[in-house]
Order: structure tokens, then C-alpha cells, then sequence
């Protein structure tokens, strides 16, 4: 009888968690497409929901999505409620997309997760590998204007010829660059104007081209360009020299960049030609600098955006060199020299009013000497007088 309970129940309990689980299955979104709007960098994704997915059935449909570039392990990971989702790609790479379906059954149950739906795009990018351009650099000056330079292919023909195109948020379609920088008749860069600057946002860029050996294999670009930006040097150093070091006072570089934003770093040269280096990571146009200079002092300090307003700068040229030559040791002479001559003042000072004192007591204390021994003996005739008088008075 027990076994026979044992013999239905077994097989039961062994198949209890397999069928349930089985049960709670769910499904991933079909119709996985990536799609290029042309814009050099942002990609749109769309998926569809699971077909056997119905409404009455979910509690809560979410899907996670997972994208990075295909020889990157730095995936991005996104759970949404939407259908879609745009993000901005290196498409000079293949792109992996994973998204899944993540399903509440009952509100307060755990959440069930499908398998990966997944997907590799590759970008376009066809033509000759070995003219493509090399070392683009954007450097955004004083957040007035943007050069981006770049070097030829290795091996591109005499004649190629590069195209620069690019785009950002605010712009409705990709742009050409309308101002290139030729060296030599052969664009090496591009010019950007003020009014094509925007920050905090990702500007894409493309650099394709045309040879006689056929076009050029386009390289992408995307970067913020709050982070390229390279202020203008410091100006007006002030020095102000004592007997325990330099004080040292600057105005910050004239532009649109924020005082707050700036950090600089002083370079000066000491006892011997060595430049020392310090670094003031905060707003400050000032610093004191705690060493004692015997010969010529010189400083220049150069500028940067500081880590409280981007993520990464370009320094600034060096301000203009200022020296001291000789001066603080000349300083601390002329201190000394000052403090013997003062104190040999006082001393010439104390000494003749302590003679002028000294003579005037000796002259009043001879005269009136003089006068009390006059007095004394005035005294003694009046008391003589006294005495007669009174003796005439007793006889009175
Ligand atoms: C480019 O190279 C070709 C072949 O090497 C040569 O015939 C041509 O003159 C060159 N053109 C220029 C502009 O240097
Ligand atoms: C270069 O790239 C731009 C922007 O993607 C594109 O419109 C143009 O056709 C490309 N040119 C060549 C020669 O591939």
C-alpha cells in the first residue's frame, strides 16, 4: 500500500517542477531589425512581441536588450517597456544585438525570462582599406571654433581626394564640411565654425573619399565636444616676491569657457634650471608658491577644463614666461640693510635723549641744590628771628 503511494507520488514528484516549469515559459520578440538613418553613428533597434504572448495572460512585459561592439565585452545593457530603442554606434564595427522578453505571470510572481533573440549588423563599410585616413584629432579652441586634422592613408593615391561629412542632434541631415584645411592643395581638415559647436551631445563624423583606384573606405568618429576642448592661455602673470616664497596671481583665459571650469598648472623654475610642476585641480587665479629663490625665478602656467565640467581637456599653450631675477635676494638685503639702519637710528635716538635727559636732571638738580641750601639758610634766619622774637615775646 505505502509502496504503491510511493509509486504514484515518485514519478509525480519528479515531474512537478519540469512540467510547471515548462508551463512558465515565455517567449523572445521576433523580427529583430537594425535600422542606419544615415545619421554616422545612431542606430535605431526594433523587435516585435512574442506572438504567444497574450494580454490577459501577462501581468508585465518588459524586454532587455543588450548591444556592444563585436570584439567589445563592455555591452551596454537596457530593460524597456518600448518596442524600440536608438543608441549611437562605432560603425567602423559590426554591431551584436540581444534582446529578450522578461514576463511577470502573476503581479506578485517572479519574473520569467526568454532566450536571446540576437542579431550581428554590419555597417557599409566598402572601399579601399589602405587609403582611409589616419589620426583624425578635433580640438574645439577656447569653445570658439573646431579643427579636426587628420593624416593621409598609407598607401592612398596622389589624388585622393577626402570628404568630410557630419551630424548631431540639432541637425535635421547630415552635413559636408564647407571650410576644408589643405596643405598643399590636399584636404587634411575641417574648419567649424561657432555655429556648428553643440555640447553634451554625441557629433558624429564621417571621412570617406574618391581616388583613381576607387572610393575611399569611410572612417566614423562620434565624440562630445565638451571633452576636446582646449582654452586659451592664461594672462597677466602678477609676482609678488617676500621672504618665504612667490605669490603668484593670473586671469583666467578670456572666452566662454567658465572660470569654475578651469584648472592650470604653474611651472616654475627654482634655485637651479629644473622646471617644477603644480597642478590646481580648482577654480583659483591664484596660489602661493613656499620657496626661497636665490637667483633668477621664472613661471608660466597653462590651463585645462577641469574634471568638474568634462571628461577629458587639452592644455592650453604655456602663458608667457615671467622671471624675477635677483629680486628676492635683493629683497631680504635691503630688509636686513633697512634693519640695521633703522636700529642704528634709534639707537642714536635713545642715546642723545637719555644725554639731553641726563644733563637736564644734573642742571635742575644743581640748581635746586642751590636754592635749597639758599633756602636752608633763609630758613634757619627766620627761625633765629623766630626764636629772638619769641624770646622778646616771652619777655613781652
Ligand atoms: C600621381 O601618380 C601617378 C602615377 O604614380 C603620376 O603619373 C601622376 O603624375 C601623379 N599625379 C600627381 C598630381 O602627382
Ligand atoms: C561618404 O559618406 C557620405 C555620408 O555617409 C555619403 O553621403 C557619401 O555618399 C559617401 N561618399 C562616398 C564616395 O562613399
Amino acid at each position: 500500500m505505502g509502496l504503491n503511494i510511493l509509486a504514484i507520488l515518485l514519478p509525480a514528484l519528479i515531474l512537478w517542477p519540469s512540467r510547471t516549469s515548462a508551463a512558465l515559459t515565455v517567449d523572445p520578440p521576433t523580427d529583430l531589425q537594425i535600422i542606419d538613418p544615415g545619421h554616422l553613428g545612431p542606430l535605431h533597434i526594433h523587435w516585435k512581441a512574442p506572438l504567444s504572448l497574450t494580454s490577459e495572460k501577462s501581468c508585465m512585459v518588459r524586454y532587455m536588450l543588450t548591444y556592444c561592439d563585436v570584439d567589445s565585452t563592455n555591452c551596454k545593457r537596457i530593460i524597456t517597456r518600448q518596442l524600440k530603442h536608438t543608441d549611437g554606434f562605432n560603425l567602423n564595427k559590426g554591431v551584436i544585438v540581444k534582446v529578450r522578453t522578461l514576463v511577470k505571470e502573476h503581479c506578485d510572481g517572479s519574473e520569467l525570462k526568454s532566450d536571446w533573440m540576437e542579431m550581428t549588423y554590419w555597417p557599409l563599410i566598402e572601399g579601399l582599406a589602405d587609403s582611409k585616413i589616419k589620426n583624425l584629432q578635433c580640438i574645439v579652441y577656447n569653445l570658439e571654433y573646431m579643427d579636426c586634422l587628420w593624416k593621409n592613408g598609407a598607401n592612398a593615391p596622389n589624388d585622393t581626394d577626402y570628404r568630410l561629412y557630419y551630424w548631431h542632434e540639432e541637425l535635421e541631415q547630415v552635413m559636408k564640411c564647407n571650410n576644408y584645411i589643405k596643405n598643399q592643395g590636399h584636404k587634411v581638415g575641417c574648419h567649424f565654425s561657432n555655429d556648428s559647436l553643440i555640447e553634451f551631445s554625441d557629433f558624429n563624423i564621417c571621412i570617406n573619399g574618391t581616388s583613381r583606384l576607387g572610393p575611399v573606405m569611410p572612417t566614423y568618429y562620434t565624440f562630445q565636444l565638451q571633452d576636446h576642448v582646449k582654452p586659451a592661455a592664461p594672462y597677466e602673470i602678477k609676482m609678488t616676491a617676500s621672504k618665504n616664497g612667490i605669490y603668484l596671481e593670473w586671469k583666467p583665459p578670456a572666452g566662454k569657457i567658465k572660470p569654475h571650469c578651469l584648472e592650470y598648472e604653474v611651472n616654475f623654475s627654482g634655485k637651479n634650471t629644473d622646471w617644477e610642476s603644480k597642478v590646481l585641480p580648482e577654480e583659483t587665479t591664484s596660489t602661493f608658491l613656499n620657496i626661497t629663490v636665490k637667483t633668477k625665478f621664472c613661471v608660466h602656467l597653462r590651463a585645462a577644463v577641469n574634471m568638474y565640467c568634462a571628461d577629458d581637456s587639452v592644455w592650453s599653450e604655456w602663458s608667457s614666461t615671467q622671471c624675477l631675477r635677483d629680486y628676492p635676494a635683493e629683497e631680504e638685503h635691503t630688509i636686513i640693510k633697512r634693519n640695521l639702519f633703522s636700529e642704528l637710528i634709534l639707537l642714536t635716538a635713545l642715546a642723545s635723549i637719555s644725554l639731553t635727559l641726563l644733563v637736564g636732571v644734573l642742571a635742575c638738580w644743581v640748581r635746586w641744590k642751590r636754592s635749597f641750601s639758599k633756602k636752608k639758610v633763609n630758613m634757619l634766619l627766620t627761625e633765629e628771628t623766630k626764636s629772638i622774637n619769641e624770646r622778646n615775646c616771652l619777655n613781652c
